[in-house]
């Protein structure tokens, strides 16, 4: 909000700001994938029944709520039919789904693509503006202050239960020192913790990202992929990738089309779209496919169209030249058809 009003501050032309749009950083950059740790490494939060009744309490139970269920956000923030946990399963909590645990205690974190430290409340943002396919709440927004607090949450807690601290509270913080994430210098963690933790180690917790798998034997093939959906997936997430909604409800997110993530989003990769695969799908029976068959998958799903890159202003080859330098369809052509030429609007708000 800051660089928006300077910029407008500045009596600049419109064009320039949406120019700083199109400039925005790719906050879905890669995250480093790691071999998978022994499971009994992940950090395991405390049951949500032992959220506190208070106000801090209240924040965490309402970024509990956003997380499972973001559609009251719809229209104002969110821009499509998913919800976070349909990424971050288990409402954020599971190893190898990108927890948000994980994740808490890797910000502030440099970023070579934007040459700028991103706070861990900014890089929820990047979430709101490309798989959410919406707009960003503003970092003091109580929903973003809401999720940063059930993220600290579910790191503090587990935390405390490893390091044999079951007893002691979570200690409550001020939102200004969630939003920065576990790194800050002004996060203060118990000095048993801290200890065993030190800061260069803290963007390195067992489960963090989804786990790297291997490359594939075949390059990965989208006809391959188109038999491997019909046989496992379609029958929740249907023959057109719609997923199922039922009484206004969707209960099997989207995985194309106008309803689902955009084409800034890091599941559009389809490296990582095969790693979420690999190792959370189908729902309920995960790594049940094949090395190939994950990448084949990923390499179908990832071959529609989906909703517009936000930072596309005109030019599709430069967009792709600028920020798709990665594994994946935008600007190619399948089936005659060359994605992105075709996608659909960024925030399609009903
Ligand atoms: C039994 C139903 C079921 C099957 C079968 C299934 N999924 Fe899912 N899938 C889900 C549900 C439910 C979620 C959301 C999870 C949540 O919200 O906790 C999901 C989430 C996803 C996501 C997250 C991205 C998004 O757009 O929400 C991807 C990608 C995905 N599934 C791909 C697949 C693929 C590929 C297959 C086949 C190999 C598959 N799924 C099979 C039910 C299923
Ligand atoms: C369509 C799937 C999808 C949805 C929906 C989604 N995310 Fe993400 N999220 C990702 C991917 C992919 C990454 C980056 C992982 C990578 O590049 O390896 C990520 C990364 C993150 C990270 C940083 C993880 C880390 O370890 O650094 C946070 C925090 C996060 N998301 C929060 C959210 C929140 C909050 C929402 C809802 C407002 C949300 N996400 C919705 C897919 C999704």
């Amino acid at each position: 909000m800051k660089t928006l009003s300077l910029i407008l501050g500045a009596g600049l032309l419109l064009s320039t700001f949406a120019n700083a749009e199109a400039n925005l950083p790719d906050r879905q950059t890669e995250l480093p994938a790691h071999a998978k740790a022994a499971s009994s490494e992940y950090l395991v939060p405390r049951d949500l029944a032992t959220i506190p009744d208070s106000e801090f309490g209240n924040k965490v139970k309402l970024g509990y709520s956003l997380f499972v269920n973001s559609q009251p956000m719809r229209g104002q923030y969110v821009g499509n039919e998913q919800n976070c946990a349909n990424c971050h399963m288990q409402a954020g909590m599971k190893a190898n789904s990108a927890p948000l645990w994980g994740a808490f205690m890797a910000y502030p974190a440099y970023r070579k693509k934007n040459d700028k430290v991103n706070t861990y409340a900014e890089r929820i943002q990047g979430c709101f503006k490309y798989s959410m396919n919406g707009v960003a709440p503003a970092v003091d927004s109580p929903e973003l202050v809401a999720l940063t607090a059930y993220s600290y949450w579910l790191a503090m807690g587990g935390l405390l239960d490893k390091y044999d601290m079951q007893s002691t509270p979570i200690p409550e913080m001020s939102d200004t020192v969630v939003q920065l994430g576990g790194k800050a210098d002004s996060f203060v963690l118990p000095e048993k913790i801290a200890a065993a933790l030190p800061v260069e180690q803290r963007n390195k917790l067992a489960g963090r990202g989804y786990p790297k798998l291997a490359k594939s034997a075949e390059t990965p093939s989208i006809e391959r992929g188109e038999i491997v959906y019909k046989q496992t997936c379609a029958s929740c997430h249907g023959a057109e990738g719609q997923g199922l909604k039922q009484d206004g409800v969707q209960s099997f997110p989207p995985l194309w089309g106008k309803d689902s993530f955009n084409w800034g989003a890091g599941m559009h990769r389809v490296n990582t779209a095969a790693y979420f695969i690999y190792e959370n799908m189908p729902l309920g029976k995960s790594i049940q496919l094949s090395n190939q068959e994950a990448w084949d998958v990923a390499a179908f799903m990832n071959s529609h169209e989906r909703p517009q890159d936000p930072r596309f202003t005109g030019d599709l080859k430069a967009n792709q030249e600028q920020y798709h330098n990665h594994q994946g369809y935008y600007g190619k052509s399948v089936n005659g058809k060359v994605l992105g030429e075709h996608a659909f609007p960024v925030k399609a708000v009903d």
